[in-house]
């Protein structure tokens, strides 16, 4: 078992040299062993997010990213120890699948029985001891991201990062391999963050979900919350089938065109919208 890290991001912003503003300031507090996922449409800062608490990204002056309450701000990718896995595997072409699972214990001089002993558990703990002497070029998309993934893995990482893992993957294959690495998550008790665009994945997998939008959190929350109480339109409609109800909420009650509808929240004043799951 992996012990994981808690994260925090503290006004993380990102502006980019052409004057992009990927990201506006961010505040967030992943706790150790929690499974985040960042929500969102393409270009609204998922991966400019990863990356930044990854190392490859620096945040704009004043943004802090802690691991344990340690400033890692200025510590280089090779330093905070983070595993990533990517939507394009970014596998080793030149090296077969046992090389590159041990990889990164290599670089981190791990000794040869133990490194052994990681690799064979790693491979077991994917299924795929039976690929070990496969070259990377041999392997369908789905046994190249349980490669990645227990590269990944393999070296212990405090956090887990995973930008897009399944994109490139059909249907079938996505939803298998989603339910492995929910369980594997669950196991390892490491701290994960997951980047996606699909909201059935972020439902799956996430103990929260963060929802982006232009480079803002539209919404943070639990599936359930950001399913059955979506805090604007935004995410109502990102997150699905909605019917929605206009209405002006008052005294407990929406007054609709089509009559009133009881109001449960309360507590909200006065709001234009309401949002109700379709039974
Ligand atoms: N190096 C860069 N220079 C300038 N702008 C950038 C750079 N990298 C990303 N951006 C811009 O920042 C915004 C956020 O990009 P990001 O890659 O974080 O989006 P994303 O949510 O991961 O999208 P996708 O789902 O398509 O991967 C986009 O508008 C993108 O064009
Ligand atoms: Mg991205």
């Amino acid at each position: 078992m992996i012990t994981g890290t808690a994260v925090s991001l503290i006004e993380c912003a990102k502006t980019f040299a052409d004057g992009t503003r990927a990201l506006l300031p961010l505040s967030l507090e992943i706790e150790d062993g929690e499974t985040v996922v960042f929500l969102g449409p393409s270009g609204c800062g998922k991966t400019t997010t990863l990356r930044i608490i990854a190392g490859l990204e620096s945040p704009d002056p004043g943004g802090r990213v802690l691991f344990n309450g340690e400033d890692v701000t200025q510590v280089p990718i090779e330093l905070r120890n983070v595993g990533m896995v990517f939507q394009s595997y970014a596998l080793f072409p030149n090296m077969n699948v046992e090389q590159n699972v041990a990889y990164g214990l290599k670089v981190r001089k791990v000794s040869g029985a133990e490194s052994s002993r990681r690799v064979r558990e790693m491979l077991e703990m994917m299924d795929i001891v039976g690929l070990k002497d496969r070259e990377i070029g041999q392997l369908s998309g789905g046994q190249r991201q349980r490669v990645a993934l227990a590269r990944a893995i393999a070296v212990q990482p405090r956090v887990l990062l995973l930008d897009e893992p399944l994109t490139a993957l059909d249907a079938l294959l996505r939803e298998r391999l989603r339910v492995d690495i929910d369980a594997l998550l669950r196991r390892l008790g490491i701290t994960a963050i997951y980047v996606t665009h699909d909201q059935a994945e972020a439902m799956a997998l996430g103990d929260r979900i963060v929802v982006m939008s232009h480079g803002k959190v539209a919404q943070i929350g639990t599936p359930r919350q950001i399913y059955f109480q979506p805090s604007n339109r935004f995410v109502a409609d990102f997150i699905g089938t909605m019917n929605r109800v206009h209405g002006v909420i008052s005294n407990g009650v929406v007054e609709t065109a089509a009559g009133r509808i009881p109001w449960s929240k309360g507590g909200r004043g006065k709001s234009r919208y309401c949002f109700g799951r379709r039974t």
